[in-house]
């Protein structure tokens, strides 16, 4: 499933729209994927506002990386062993995909068409994929 350029462009652009409001799409982000899964907060054992910021910073990092996927894979991979320690699980990526594009829904409203919804399902896949080939129970 290799993603196209438009679909590179599209991910950037939205992810642009909702970063002024990085704070409240955080928050949006966590209650809805403790609603979704409520076995993963005892996960999540730090500050959650500051969990959401590194969040939102990584996905900056990660959207921005897009471009060049060579020096992106590493550092997905660096933060998936992080992942392993934390106790998180392959089949954790469903709930925390579905929380993304439920926030992304929220923040962007009409902006949220079906072609920038399917950018960033292939978008957090490809993420998911390249994650979860390092090492995940
Ligand atoms: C797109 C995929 C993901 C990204 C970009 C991401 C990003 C981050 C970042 C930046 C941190 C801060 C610490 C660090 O850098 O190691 C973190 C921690 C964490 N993430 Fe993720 N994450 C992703 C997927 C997931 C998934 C699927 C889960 C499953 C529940 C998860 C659960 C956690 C937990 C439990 C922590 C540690 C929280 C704590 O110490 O309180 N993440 N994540």
């Amino acid at each position: 499933m290799p993603i196209t350029k438009r679909q590179i462009t599209l991910v950037q652009d939205s992810f642009a729209k909702v970063e002024p409001i990085a704070e409240q799409a955080a928050d949006i982000f966590y209650s809805t994927l403790f609603k979704y899964d409520p076995n993963l907060k005892p996960l999540f054992k730090s500050d959650i506002k500051a969990q959401g910021r590194k969040l939102m910073a990584t996905l900056k990092v990660a959207t921005s990386g897009l471009n060049d996927l060579d020096a992106l894979v590493p550092v997905l991979h660096q933060l998936a062993e992080r992942h392993v320690n934390y106790g998180v699980k392959a089949a954790d990526f469903t709930p925390v995909g579905n929380a993304l594009l439920h926030t992304l829904h929220t923040g962007l409203g009409d902006a949220f068409t079906d072609e920038v919804r399917q950018a960033w399902v292939d978008v957090f896949r490809l993420i998911a994929t390249t994650m979860k080939g390092h090492s995940f129970p």
